[in-house]
C-alpha cells in the first residue's frame, strides 16, 4: 500500500503530542463536543464521564500522523485484526471515526470492488486526509462520511459491519452513537471495538485511552447489542465483537 501522508506541519504536531503520544482536539482550539445534556441529566453522570469512566478527549487531526506512525503495524497488527473478523466481498462495512484511513484502506481491499467502506469522522480535516490517502491508494470504494456528535450520518439498516478502531472511548455521548450505529447495522450485523486493554497496566497509553472488557459490556449491552466473543490476540489491543439481534430489526 502506499504510505499516505498526511498533510501535517511535524514540528507542531510534536509540540501537541500528551505523554501516551497523542494530540488532543481541544488543546488546539477544536472545541470539545457538547455534552449530551439530556442524557446525562437522566443518567447523572458527572460531567465528562459515563458509567463511572472518563471519557477521552477527541484525538485532534493535528495529530493525524501518529496515527501513520512507524512501530503502529508491529503494536496493533491490523492485518490480523480484520483476518479475524472475516470480512466478505461486497459487504458493506462503516469504519466509524476513520480518522485519515488507516484502517479505512485496508477494509477496502477487503471488501472489494463490490463493497463499500463508509469512513465517518466528526473532523472534517481527518476526511481530507482520507479522501487524500483514498485517492493515492487508487481506490473508489471509499465513501467519507461527516458524523457529528449527535448523528452517525450513515443510512439506515444498511451496514454489515461497523468497525471502530481506538474510537470509542472519546465519544462524547456514547449512547447517542450506539443508538446510530444499532439503527445503520442489517439484523445481525456487527459491532466491533478495538480498544487498548485497560486492565493492562503495561499498555503505554494513558488511563482514559483504554477500556476494559467489563466497562465496555456494562456499557453497550443495555444499548441492545448482544455480546459474542472478544479475541486477545493482539499485543496490546482487545477486539470485541457484537452483534445487533434479528429481533430488535423487526421492531424497527
Ligand atoms: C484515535 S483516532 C483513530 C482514528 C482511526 N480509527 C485509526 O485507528 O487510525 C479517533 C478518531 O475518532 C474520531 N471520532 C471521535 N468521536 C467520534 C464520533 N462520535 N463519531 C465519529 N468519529 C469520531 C476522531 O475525530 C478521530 O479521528
Amino acid at each position: 500500500m502506499p504510505r499516505p501522508s498526511p498533510r501535517i506541519v511535524a514540528a507542531f504536531a510534536f509540540a501537541l503530542i500528551l505523554a501516551d503520544g497523542r494530540p488532543r482536539a481541544e488543546a488546539q482550539g477544536v472545541a470539545a463536543p457538547p455534552a449530551a445534556k439530556a442524557q446525562r441529566k437522566a443518567r447523572r453522570d458527572a460531567p465528562g464521564t459515563y458509567m463511572g469512566r472518563p471519557i477521552a478527549g477527541v484525538m485532534s487531526y493535528e495529530g493525524a500522523d501518529w496515527l501513520f506512525r512507524d512501530t503502529r503495524e508491529a503494536e496493533e497488527q491490523p492485518e490480523r485484526m480484520l483476518d479475524a473478523l472475516k470480512i466478505q466481498a461486497g459487504q458493506t462495512v462503516a469504519d466509524i471515526g476513520a480518522g485519515a484511513g488507516y484502517t479505512s484502506l485496508r477494509l477496502s481491499r477487503r471488501v472489494g470492488p463490490k463493497g463499500t467502506v463508509l469512513a465517518t469522522d466528526v473532523q472534517p480535516q481527518m476526511l481530507a486526509m482520507l479522501r487524500d490517502n483514498a485517492k493515492v491508494a487508487g481506490v473508489t470504494n471509499i465513501k467519507p462520511i461527516r458524523a457529528t456528535q449527535a448523528a452517525t450520518n450513515l443510512p439506515d439498516g444498511q451496514v454489515d459491519l461497523a468497525l471502530m478502531v481506538d474510537v470509542y472511548h472519546e465519544a462524547a455521548d456514547p449512547e447517542t452513537l450506539l443508538r446510530g450505529i444499532l439503527k445503520a447495522l442489517k439484523p445481525g450485523g456487527r459491532l466491533v471495538l478495538v480498544e487498548f486493554r485497560g486492565e493492562d497496566p503495561d499498555v503505554p497509553i494513558k488511563p482514559e485511552h483504554k477500556m476494559t472488557l467489563a466497562q465496555v459490556r456494562k456499557e453497550l449491552e443495555p444499548q441492545g447489542f448482544r455480546f459474542r466473543e472478544s479475541f486477545e490476540f493482539l499485543p496490546w489491543q482487545h477486539i470485541i465483537v457484537f452483534e445487533k439481534p434479528a429481533a430488535e430489526a423487526e421492531k424497527k
